[in-house]
């Protein structure tokens, strides 16, 4: 019967396809700060992806009604949305795949990522107990900044409770890879869809380290300076325009669902998916560099192969260089301050 319905996809286009959600492809994602300028239009992203079968939406307030407006939208998807009271965090990490965690406050001008450490520290500690305690084998994507500190913190947790797994725990660094690709596009008047720049480090100001070299390119004086300073720092080009109304958050949306996407593709059987992501990792920690972004194959398990860095210009390891002493002591910060406020 169903397989003869015939429906409109959201973009209009006559789809026959019958839903065919199993056991192994029926996927639980849950959004902790669904309400919020990242949150909303994350979800709705992940409402318009087939691969996402049950969408939970959490938030200190307001997720009830975000996951209303959403759960109208034309997709199989079921939507709920959970507030501290009732059900709460727990009912809505439990059966979870994929946990994002945008929860957190965004930066005014003037300040730096890591001015957010004292408010969102204890605000990712927080939720990560709870999902260590609710879905221990979750895929845990950290969106709230300081990025470099929230995942230390977030492992940290999860290490109390004897459930870490460093293969199921990223720092979301998509939106960076966005920039350099659509930065790179602009300079070049090249398809922005089609540039991949690889981006390495973290997520912050000189810990942000774009490889263009490996896509082809070389940029010398002053133009390569601009661009560099325009990927290190393109969150704060959208803070300054939004005037004191929060950071990057549509586009982050989009980043955040391309990584969730990816995640759920590798998941789901497809081999090859390859995407740069803050994780534990072995690159630099002879360095005392323990987590670090790089090119990461992702698989049913989550972190299926970290690949090494790579060739890079003299230029771009002398910007490695810079980029390994910063994250260093953005991830002591994080691990101390977790340890002293579990
Ligand atoms: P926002 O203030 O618009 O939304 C944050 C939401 O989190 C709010 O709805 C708030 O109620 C909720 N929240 C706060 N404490 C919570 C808790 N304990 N549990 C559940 N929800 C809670 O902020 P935003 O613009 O969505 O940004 C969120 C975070 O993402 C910020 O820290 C920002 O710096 C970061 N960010 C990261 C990237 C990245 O590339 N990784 C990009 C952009 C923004
Ligand atoms: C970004 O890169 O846009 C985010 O990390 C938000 C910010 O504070 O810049």
């Amino acid at each position: 019967f169903a397989a003869r319905q015939a429906s409109k996809s959201v973009f209009g286009a006559v789809q026959r396809r019958t839903f065919s959600a199993t056991a192994s492809n029926a996927t639980k994602v849950a959004v902790l700060g669904a309400a919020g300028g990242i949150g909303q239009p994350l979800s709705l992203l992940l409402k318009l992806n087939p691969r996402v079968t049950e969408l939970a939406l959490y938030d200190i307030k307001g997720a009830p009604g975000v996951a209303a407006d959403i759960s109208h939208i034309n997709t199989k998807s079921t939507v709920k949305g959970y507030e501290p009271s009732g059900a709460g965090i727990k009912e809505c990490l439990t059966g979870a795949e994929i946990v994002l965690i945008p929860a957190g406050v965004p930066r005014k001008p003037g300040m730096t990522r890591d001015d957010l450490f004292n408010t969102n520290a204890s605000i990712v500690r927080d939720l990560a107990k709870a999902a260590a305690d609710a879905c221990p084998e979750a895929n845990i994507l950290v969106i709230a900044n300081p990025v470099n500190s929230t995942v230390p913190i977030t492992a940290e947790v999860f290490k109390s409770k004897g459930v870490y797994n460093p293969k199921r725990l990223f720092g979301v660094t998509t939106l960076d890879v966005v920039r350099a690709s659509r930065f790179i596009s602009q300079l070049k008047s090249t398809d922005p869809a089609t540039e991949n720049i690889t981006v390495v480090g973290g997520h912050s100001g000189a810990t942000i380290v774009p490889l263009l070299s490996q896509a082809g390119y070389t940029l010398e004086g002053a133009e390569r300076d601009e661009y560099i300073k325009r990927v290190q720092f393109g969150g704060d080009e959208v803070v300054q325009a939004k005037g004191g109304a929060g950071s990057a958050t549509l586009s982050m949306a989009m980043a955040g669902a391309r990584f969730a996407e990816s995640l759920l593709k590798a998941a789901q059987g497809q081999s090859g998916v390859v995407e740069p992501t803050y994780v534990d990792s072995p690159l630099y920690k002879d360095q005392g560099v323990t987590y670090f972004a790089s090119q990461v194959e992702l698989g049913p398990n989550g972190v299926e192969k970290i690949h090494p860095v790579g060739e890079m210009s003299e230029f771009e390891q002398g910007l490695l260089e810079v980029c390994l002493k910063d994250l260093k002591s953005n991830i002591e910060k994080g691990e101390k301050w977790v340890k002293e406020n579990m």
